[in-house]
């Protein structure tokens, strides 16, 4: 096996290196002053099963080039097959076309990936399940909920129905909180809370809590979401499960796609801790204190191992 690192995540790369007990493999990658990159192998791969590890987030556009141009330069090389494992996947938010006349990004990423030449895709917690559906090569969805219920049980402390409530900060997210609750709780005998979230489709990262279904009363409520980007989702549902008598409120989301403000907003914010994963690189300024951080490299390197 040989195991390559993009420029999006190294350190990731190296965690999930030293789970597997491998060194990561060389390769030079060049970003030109015109903006284009290169990248060359500096390893013999023929043969051999290569693993690529890139989060395609921010900036997207040149991290997925990066991913498409390290599949060709194994393919030239005669890899043997050669894998993708893109923690964070981005553009996968644009999975339809939310208005007319919207491009369906998410499905243009897909066809490169396939066309390009990879042999299997591994994605961390993909935005929608459905879009597994696209992928007409071998893929998986790895989990990492339960990563992020393990560490929250461990800080709650007691976990109960009695006294914790799980919720959704929108509809669409109804089914991801409930497996999340399953592993929380560890039994499927739970119910979810939801928020009805409004979104503004004229306006990127714009929405409103309008309502909330379901008892947060006297608990502490856990939203569960997949992303953040501007933390308006997850700030706005707090408020909204505070004011309806919550105890306090915890997150649980997977990948921190922050958006310049919101590790400010969400520091100031009503949340009292913002459980998260590092399939995205954090960067210093991204630092704050109620930001919990937990490795994905072990789940990552079980998979491929
Ligand atoms: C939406 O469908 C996603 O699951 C997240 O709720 C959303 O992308 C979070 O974005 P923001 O932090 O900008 O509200």
């Amino acid at each position: 096996m040989k195991l390559f690192s993009g420029s999006a995540n190294p350190v990731l790369s190296q965690k999930i290196a030293d789970s597997l007990g491998v060194t990561l493999s060389k390769a030079e990658i060049v970003r030109f002053e015109n903006s284009e990159i290169r990248i060359h192998l500096e390893e013999n791969v023929k043969n051999e099963d290569c693993y690529v590890i890139q989060p395609t987030a921010n900036p997207s556009d040149t991290h997925l080039m990066e991913l498409f141009f390290f599949c060709d330069a194994l393919r030239r090389q005669e890899a043997k097959k050669v894998f993708a494992i893109i923690p964070y996947f981005g553009y996968a938010r644009q999975d339809v076309q939310h208005r007319p006349g919207e491009c369906v990004s998410a499905n243009v990423v897909i066809r490169f990936l396939e066309s390009i030449g990879f042999y299997k895709v591994y994605v961390i917690n993909l935005h929608d399940e459905a879009t597994e559906g696209v992928f007409s090569i071998p893929f998986k969805n790895i989990n990492a909920f339960p990563i992020l219920a393990e560490e929250i049980k461990k800080y709650i402390g007691n976990v109960s129905t009695d006294t914790v409530a799980v919720v959704s900060p929108d509809h669409g997210g109804v089914e991801r909180a409930r497996k999340f609750g399953d592993e929380l709780f560890g039994h499927t005998e739970h119910t979810i809370s939801v928020v009805e979230k409004r979104r503004d489709l004229q306006h990127i990262h714009i929405s409103k809590a309008l309502d909330l279904y379901g008892d947060v009363k006297g608990k502490t409520a856990i939203l569960v979401d997949d992303m953040i980007t501007s933390g308006g989702t997850l700030i706005h549902a707090a408020e909204l499960c505070l004011e309806r008598g919550a105890t306090k409120v915890l997150t649980a989301v997977i990948h921190h796609d922050f958006g310049p403000e919101a590790p400010s907003k969400l520091q100031s914010s009503a949340i009292e801790k913002v459980f998260t994963t590092n399939t995205i690189t954090l960067k210093d300024e991204q630092k704050f204190d109620k930001l919990v951080e937990i490795s994905v490299a072990e789940l990552v390197a079980r998979e491929i191992a």
